[in-house]
């Protein structure tokens, strides 16, 4: 079957933090276009000459106008302010959100109450005319980011309610060796799969790993 996101260009909003840099690395890397977007285009520049790869870098707004597909990888408190301001923008857009709507106490991270429900819920109600998923929550940006890792073991649980839309992002996915993209379901259930990363968080505290998610017998 054609890749179906052979061509496009990839923009990550909040392209300079470690999840946003390490997703950018291995798109790039396996040949597709990516534009980091910052609050701040001089440091989306100088993030976006540390990955390399023909990554360039701009504001979040020109980050969206530039792109075809728009990831999310803000951190949670950042989700519902930069969502509002870029709407109109975003358009009718595949969006592909990460965000864990996690907090943090001594005992962890554990996962919070979102009023639409999760944090991919939140972007699907603000960005009304785009074509959101959500994906990428459980995978480390560690091994993301990290050059000597040639192939991330796991798997990306890809949610979304446009089934043409969690196809590409399923081959977005793909593009990372050793990832595979599964459809995961309806954003609806999208909770439970953002709450997750607070179990693989512990998972990675008590055995110092970099873990991910492995569904069984499935063959896409
Ligand atoms: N780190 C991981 O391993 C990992 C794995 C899976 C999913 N995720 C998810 O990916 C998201 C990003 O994680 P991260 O570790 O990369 O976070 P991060 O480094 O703390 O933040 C990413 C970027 O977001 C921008 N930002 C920070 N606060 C903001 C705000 N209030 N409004 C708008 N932009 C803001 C900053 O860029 P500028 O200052 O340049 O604008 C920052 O470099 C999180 O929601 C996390 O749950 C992370």
């Amino acid at each position: 079957m054609a890749d179906r996101v052979e061509g496009a260009t990839i923009g990550i909003l909040g392209g300079t933090g470690d999840q946003g840099r390490g997703l950018a690395h291995r798109f790039a890397r396996s040949g597709l276009a990516v534009v980091l977007g910052s609050r701040d285009a001089g440091r989306a520049r100088s993030a976006a000459d540390e990955v390399g790869h023909g990554v360039r870098g701009a504001t979040n707004r020109d980050c969206v106008l530039a792109s075809d597909l728009v990831v999310i990888a803000v951190p949670w408190d950042g989700h519902h302010a930069l969502l509002t301001s870029l709407a109109a923008d975003v358009g009718e857009r595949i969006v592909v959100d990460c965000v864990n709507a996690l907090g943090f106490d001594k005992q962890g991270a554990y996962p919070l109450a979102v009023d639409e429900g999760s944090a991919c819920q939140q972007a699907a109600a603000l960005l009304p005319t785009a074509r959101v998923t959500g994906a990428f929550h459980h995978l480390s940006a560690v091994l993301l980011k990290d050059p000597t890792v040639d192939e991330i073991d796991s798997d990306v649980m890809v949610l979304g309610d446009d089934r043409d839309a969690t196809d590409v992002v399923i081959d977005l996915a793909a593009r990372i060796p050793g990832c595979r993209g599964i459809y995961a379901g309806r954003l609806r259930n999208a909770f439970q799969v953002e709450a997750l990363t607070a179990n693989l968080i512990a998972v990675n505290r008590r055995y110092k790993a970099h873990a991910g998610v492995r569904v069984t017998d499935v063959s896409p």
